[in-house]
């Protein structure tokens, strides 16, 4: 398989995590390489070349592998149904101290959309974490929680009028845009209110780059945060994101540059921003040769006093799948061994879980998750393609990746899925092919 830790599950992560990395640091190179290539759709370029961690090791240790021998306990006592994710929330716990440790100054406010269970909510919300929203619906499931509205940010650029005006009316004090459109909606729906712009950033060595729909150009974001104060509004300052699961820390100091200029041009103009918003990013730990979350905090701290010396700006953040993709493992069945031809050399293997079931990440392969068998195998490994179980050929998980899988692997067998907690349970469908949505236990 593919960027495995492949230990015994009953030797400690950390020791685990030694054995592997030895073995799968190049591996983990060549496939980070290979997810740039494979993806013509996120347009690469030599503007924008394969992401590499190679760099990596110069500002930060590696992230220790996930400890999920709390889940591994419940999968083996509980041996529930597949498909079937278990959520460790003393992990997302571990996380939110991680983060608050190696970036003191910043607020967080957890991104619901990575995972919004009321008990992930509900666990973060007593930690102190303030929330940032993508809808109405998230602003409601937070606020079930307790949380005052005024740890709420709605940081979505594209927000319905009426979901603004919820918002305002509940308390919500807190809004993100990128046009001018998007202001005057915020002015006419949410009077008085604080608003910050999104810019775009470049954001390369993302895994999942999000460099193209969000944002505008700093210019554009200097002159409409000046405007903001005559439509009513508190201009308050500015957010970026420099792509998801970012596998280099450095790349948030241009963007922290980038702030800094806007805020010089708008105070010219007589308007103080107070705010930098330095978006997600943060990764889940999916194989060998992440960087620890501490390499992030102290590229950000190094950056911000380069750009913001001794008149620091408030800061805030925005993890999502840092905070809860490793609290996660997913239990899944194969349904099908098979091969395509007599001289196939690659067998094909079919979960019960698939890119519509809630591994939509999979998608240009850019996310790779650790894949395992729950049975110890004596057998070699020998190539797959995993694909799920829809009648979609869309439905292909890994054809490119390089997973392979014992030889002996058979229908009926479980494999697990690791660091599946963030992205998964909100990307599956409804009712897609008559498959139940993924199906979520938090413990
Ligand atoms: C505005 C905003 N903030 C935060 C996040 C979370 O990003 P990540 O999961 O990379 O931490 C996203 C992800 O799409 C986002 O759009």
């Amino acid at each position: 398989m593919i960027a495995a830790w492949d230990g015994s599950e009953t030797a400690s992560p950390a020791r685990r995590f030694s054995l592997e990395r030895e073995v799968d640091n190049r591996t983990m190179q060549n496939n980070l390489a290979k997810v740039a290539r494979n993806r013509p759709s996120r347009g690469r370029s030599a503007a924008h070349p394969a992401p590499s961690n190679s760099n990596l090791k110069l500002v930060s240790d590696e992230a220790a592998a996930p400890d999920h021998r709390r889940i591994l306990a419940y999968l083996a006592a509980e041996k529930p149904a597949t498909p079937c994710l278990v959520v460790d929330l003393d992990i997302v716990a571990t996380k939110y101290h991680g983060l608050r440790q190696a970036l003191p100054a910043a607020e967080i406010f957890y991104a619901v959309k990575a995972n919004p269970a009321p008990e992930v909510l509900a666990r973060l919300a007593a930690l102190g974490s303030s929330f940032d929203t993508a809808s109405a619906g998230e602003i409601r499931q937070v606020l079930a929680t307790g949380a005052d509205p005024k740890r709420i940010s709605f940081g979505n650029t594209i927000k319905k009028t009426s979901d603004i005006a919820f918002a305002h009316e509940v308390g919500v004090d807190l809004f993100a845009f990128d046009s001018e459109a998007e202001l005057r909606k915020i002015a006419a729906a949410a009077p008085g209110a604080r608003v910050f712009c999104r810019i775009l950033v470049e954001g390369k060595g993302a895994l999942w780059p999000l460099n193209k729909k969000f944002g505008c150009a700093p210019e554009m974001a200097a002159d409409l945060l000046v405007l903001a104060p005559t439509l009513g509004l508190v201009p308050y300052g500015v957010s970026f994101h420099v792509g998801s699961q970012q596998l280099d820390p450095t790349q948030w100091a241009g963007a922290i540059a980038e702030a800094k200029r806007i805020f010089d041009r708008t105070a010219s103009h007589g308007v103080a921003l107070k705010m930098v918003d330095l978006g997600g990013g943060f990764p889940a730990t999916y194989g060998p040769g992440i960087p620890a979350v501490a390499g992030y905090g102290a590229a950000i701290a190094r950056a911000l006093e380069e750009s913001f010396g001794d008149r620091q700006p408030e800061v805030i953040v925005e993890p999502g799948r840092y905070m809860v993709g490793d609290a996660g493992v997913l239990e899944t069945e194969v349904v099908l061994v098979s091969r395509k031809s007599y001289d196939d050399d690659r067998r094909w293997v079919y979960l019960d879980i698939g890119r519509f079931g809630g591994l939509a990440e999979a998608e240009g392969e850019a996310i790779r998750y650790r894949i395992r068998p729950v049975s110890q195998s004596a057998a070699a490994e020998a190539p797959v393609v995993l694909a799920g179980p829809t009648c979609d050929s869309a439905d292909i998980l890994y054809d490119k990746a390089g997973y392979a899988l014992p030889a002996d692997l058979a229908c009926g067998d479980r494999l697990r899925i690791f660091s599946t907690g963030a992205y998964t349970t909100t990307y599956s469908a409804v009712n897609f092919n008559g498959f139940a949505p993924l199906r979520a236990i938090y413990i």
